[in-house]
């Protein structure tokens, strides 16, 4: 019998409080969140940014001499913005000796290309395993204790429930923030921090271990039952569901209080293991936030979590992550990990828009840290800067697939040209955008300032779903409007007086230099077809600015 030591859950109770009580207030004059109405914006050097970025291949940062060509390419591909893996197995290759060389080069070599860069701490998982631990850590089991599935087999992927395993990742995560904050507190070259890497276990809906199974059996702790009842009106659907089905119950066990699952891996929205999968997600975030917020002691910049994302083949808990932070268990979150700022969805595969819309209930600030980077990735890149407020956009595995001349390097031009006006507008409702991403949606409408806008798909086609048409809409005053679109037409109804006739006054196709507009061709007959709508070509990303007048 292995002697393993083993948080009791009184145990796990008091290391999560220590860790939410070690936050401090973020300092003003380092990266920081701040709201703007209803969006919340990144501050770098005072003002707010939009990262235009992406995300490196796992192994990429290992070698400096590899990276090397690779940063003047990012840069030509107009990103601002890398995300870059930093792991604990390079970093701490001997137990409490710590070798800063991969960060150093990245901050170095960032520098040198005027890249920023988002730091990725691959520490006790990666992508639902443990593959990134130091061979010391990876190597003791009985030091560092593995989850175990319902056979009692152990699998690769550390436990929550052990006070070594969380200890030894948040002492070498608050030594890698301690770095940061000597050698950049005073250049801002690291915007943000992602805390581990796709949280979660993988092959079984839960922990079986025996710490596992006794937290299981025993009383859901009674922080998340008050941050239950403190949020219920406000709790995301499907967990105020199961709670609702079970009653309400402010305590007891996880099965009394959420219910027993029952297995469905047939229908993906049917709750099998979603208790299993709350009680992970609460295990999940004691840890991640006891680590976030050791870091955030020495280094307090923004903290978020990406998410391998529940897709309909995925199926049941295990079959995908298991308590990572899905946004159906997304408060669970809230509740367990106050230092993480942020919940991110890595988006792929399909249902971008749907994913996006998830992401952002309960105030959640919308930060996408991996999607696609082809002709798609560049639509929704601007989307997300127009619909939710985003922060940032990153397509993975960029070292493979930026170039200088692709969907996605126009967009993040044009994006970088208008990121005043985008910034300004951002939380006032004078900004939203639409993509016709779904197979058969050849339009869309929207509600914008005095006028509804429909945004038709210029091929009237079934909807192409691998370049999709897309627009980014702000008002910019009672009867104005900019917008930055391709392969659309758009159409102007008056919002709230049915009979008034909308006409297009003045279109001028512009660009942007640094915020302000610089008017180009003036439009009007062939351009603005049947005298009323606004053409933006399917061929390349374009600005228009248009005035508006009605007649009776
Ligand atoms: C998601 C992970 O977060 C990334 O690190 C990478 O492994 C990709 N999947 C691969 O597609």
């Amino acid at each position: 019998m292995k002697t393993l030591k083993l948080l009791s859950v009184c145990g796990l109770c008091a290391f999560a409080l220590a860790g939410a009580n070690a936050q401090t207030k973020p300092d003003p004059s380092i990266p920081h969140l701040q709201k703007k109405g209803s969006a919340t914006q990144l501050i770098v050097d005072g003002k707010p940014y939009l990262a235009l970025a992406g995300e490196l291949r796992n192994s990429t940062t290992s070698s400096e001499a590899y990276m090397k060509p690779i940063w003047p390419r990012l840069t030509a591909a107009r990103l601002n913005t890398v995300l870059a893996a930093v792991t604990w197995e390079l970093m701490e290759p001997q137990e409490g000796r710590f070798d800063f060389s991969v960060v150093d080069n990245i901050l170095n070599d960032a520098r040198a290309s005027r890249q920023r860069v988002v730091l990725l701490w691959f520490g006790s998982w990666k992508n639902g395993k443990s593959t990134y631990q130091p061979l010391w850590v990876k190597t003791n089991q009985v030091r560092f204790p593995l989850i175990q599935n319902e056979q009692g087999k152990s699998l690769p992927t550390l436990t929550t429930l052990s006070e070594n395993n969380r200890n030894a990742d948040a002492r070498a995560y608050a030594a890698l923030m301690r770095h940061l904050r000597e050698v950049d507190g005073g250049r801002h070259t690291v915007l943000m921090m992602q805390v581990e890497n796709e949280t979660g276990v993988l092959d079984t809906p839960r922990d079986y271990s025996p710490a596992a199974n006794q937290a299981f059996n025993g009383p859901v702790p009674k922080e998340l039952m008050d941050f239950l009842q403190a949020r219920q009106s406000q709790l995301i659907p499907q967990l105020y569901a199961v709670w609702k089905t079970n009653g309400f119950k402010i305590s007891g066990t996880w099965e009394q209080v959420f219910g027993k699952s029952t297995v469905n891996v047939n229908d993906w929205q049917a709750y099998s293991y979603f208790t299993e999968e709350i009680f992970m997600a609460w295990n999940y975030a004691r840890y991640v936030g006891y680590v976030a917020a050791a870091g955030k002691k020495e280094y307090n910049i923004p903290m978020y979590m990406n998410t391998w994302i529940k897709q309909p083949i995925s199926g049941a808990p295990g079959q995908y992550p298991s308590g990572g932070p899905q946004p159906t268990v997304m408060d669970v979150w809230h509740a367990g990990a106050p230092a993480i700022d942020i919940y991110s969805p890595d988006c792929h595969l399909t249902n971008f828009t749907d994913w996006c819309a998830w992401y952002t209930q309960a105030g959640n600030p919308l930060f996408v840290p991996e999607s696609a980077g082809d002709a798609t990735g560049a639509a929704h890149a601007l989307w997300i800067f127009g619909r939710h407020d985003g922060i940032c956009f990153s397509p993975f595995g960029i070292d493979g697939n930026s170039g200088t001349n692709t969907p996605l390097s126009r967009v993040y031009q044009l994006v970088s040209t208008m990121a005043p006006l985008i910034l300004e507008h951002q939380g006032d409702g004078s900004m939203t955008a639409v993509v016709l991403d779904k197979a058969g949606v050849t339009s869309e409408s929207v509600r914008l300032g005095n006028y509804n806008i429909e945004a038709r798909s210029m091929t009237r086609s079934a909807g192409p779903v691998t370049n999709p048409p897309v627009a980014l809409f702000i008002c910019t005053g009672p009867d104005d409007y900019v917008i930055a679109a391709r392969g659309l037409n758009i159409y102007f109804t008056a919002a709230t007086e049915p009979l008034d006739n909308v006409a297009l006054a003045t279109v001028e196709e512009g660009v942007y230099d640094n915020g302000k507009w610089i008017p180009g061709r003036r439009l009007n007959g062939d351009e603005t077809p049947e005298w009323k709508a606004m053409r933006f070509n399917a061929d390349n990303y374009s600005i228009q600015h248009v005035t508006l007048f009605r007649y009776h």
